[in-house]
C-alpha cells in the first residue's frame, strides 16, 4: 500500500494528487503518465457555451499569475457531446467535472443532466461565478445562498460533490460550515484572489478585464492560512490549491489540513510539476516511515 495514499469523500486517491480546474489540459499526458495524478479534475462547464473575456487574459507577475479567461467552455451540451465522450476514452482515472451555473436552477438542471453521463466519478461545485438573481454577486460570499444551493445539489447526487471556495469571503469558516450543512462530502480551495495589474509608463491594465484572479506562488501562505482555518472549522476533507509548485509546498498543506492537494500555475512553467511532487511527497515519507495520514491537520 502506498505511504502516500489519501480519500477526499468518497473517492480514494493514490496519489493525494489532482489539478487545479481550468489550468490543466489532456496535453499534458504527452509529458507524463496520467497515473502520476489521483484524479483529473475538468476546467468549469458553464450552462451556455462562454467565449471569455477580452484579450490579453494573462500576465505574468512578479509572484504568480493573473488570468481573466472568463470561463471559456462550450457549455454543457458541448461538453456532453464531445469533451466528455473524449475524457471517458481517454482517462484511467477518476473523473470529476466542475461546473457552475449562474441560478441554483441552472446549477441543478446541470448537476441532473451530469448525473445520466456515464463516466463521472464527482462534481467540483465552482461558486466564485456571479449569481444573477443576487446582482451579480458570487454565490461563495453568502453562507446562507452556500448552504441552500449545496442541499438542493445535494439530494440529486450520490457521487463526491466538493464545492469549491472563494477566497475573497470575510469568513471561510462560515462559508466552509455552509458547504458542510448543506450535505457536501469535501470542499475545494482556493479559487483565485482578486488581482490587478497597472503599466506605469501609460497607466493601462495590463489585463482586459482590469480585476482578475491572482494565483501561483504568491498566494501560497494566502492559501494555507484558509485550508487551515476551514479545516478547523468543518469535518470535510480538504483538496487544497493555491501556490503549490513543489512536494514542500504540498507538505505545509497537508500539515495545515488538506487530504489531498491541486497543482494548477505551477504546471504552466514546470509541466514534471506533479511527477516530481509526488516522488517528493513519496520520499519525505519513506525517509521519516510515516504515511500521510499521520500528518494531515498535524501543524504544531
Ligand atoms: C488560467 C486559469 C484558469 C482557471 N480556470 C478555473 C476554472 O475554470 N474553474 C475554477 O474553479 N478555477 C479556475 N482557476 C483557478 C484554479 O483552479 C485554482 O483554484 C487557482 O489557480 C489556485 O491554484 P494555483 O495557485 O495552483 O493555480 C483557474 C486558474 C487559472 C490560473
Amino acid at each position: 500500500m502506498s505511504r502516500s495514499k489519501s480519500k477526499l469523500g468518497k473517492l480514494d486517491f493514490d496519489p493525494p494528487v489532482t489539478v487545479a480546474s481550468g489550468t490543466f489540459g489532456t496535453e499534458y499526458f504527452d509529458f507524463f503518465d496520467q497515473r502520476w495524478l489521483g484524479a483529473y479534475v475538468s476546467k468549469t462547464v458553464t450552462f451556455e457555451p462562454k467565449a471569455g473575456n477580452p484579450v490579453p487574459r494573462l500576465y505574468e507577475t512578479e509572484a504568480g499569475l493573473l488570468n481573466a479567461i472568463g470561463l471559456q467552455n462550450p457549455g454543457l451540451k458541448g461538453f456532453i457531446g464531445e469533451e466528455l465522450p473524449r475524457l471517458r476514452d481517454l482517462l484511467q482515472i477518476p473523473l470529476i467535472v466542475s461546473f457552475s451555473g449562474s441560478t441554483p436552477t441552472e446549477f441543478c438542471q446541470m448537476l441532473e443532466c451530469l448525473e445520466k453521463q456515464p463516466g463521472i466519478a464527482g462534481y467540483e461545485v465552482n461558486v466564485s461565478c456571479p449569481n444573477v438573481e443576487k446582482e451579480g454577486l458570487p454565490f461563495g460570499i453568502d453562507p446562507d445562498v452556500v448552504f441552500n444551493l449545496t442541499r438542493e445539489l445535494s439530494k440529486l447526487t450520490d457521487k463526491e460533490l466538493t464545492v469549491k471556495l472563494s477566497p475573497n469571503v470575510s469568513s471561510i469558516e462560515q462559508v466552509a460550515q455552509a458547504a458542510e450543512a448543506g450535505g457536501a462530502t469535501s470542499l475545494a480551495l482556493i479559487n483565485t484572489l482578486w488581482g490587478m495589474a497597472v503599466d506605469w509608463r501609460t497607466g493601462k491594465s495590463r489585463i482586459g478585464r482590469k480585476v482578475c484572479g491572482y494565483s501561483g506562488m504568491g498566494v501560497k501562505p494566502v492559501a494555507l492560512a484558509l485550508t487551515y482555518k476551514a479545516a478547523q472549522a468543518v469535518k470535510l476533507p480538504i483538496l487544497a490549491m493555491g501556490g503549490i509548485h513543489t512536494w514542500r509546498d504540498a507538505l505545509e498543506f497537508f500539515y495545515a489540513g488538506a487530504s489531498v492537494v491541486a497543482v494548477g500555475t505551477a504546471m504552466f512553467s514546470n509541466s514534471q510539476a506533479v511527477v516530481e511532487l509526488v516522488q517528493g511527497l513519496n520520499g519525505y515519507l519513506e525517509e521519516r516511515n510515516l504515511r500521510l495520514k499521520d500528518i494531515i491537520g498535524k501543524v504544531s
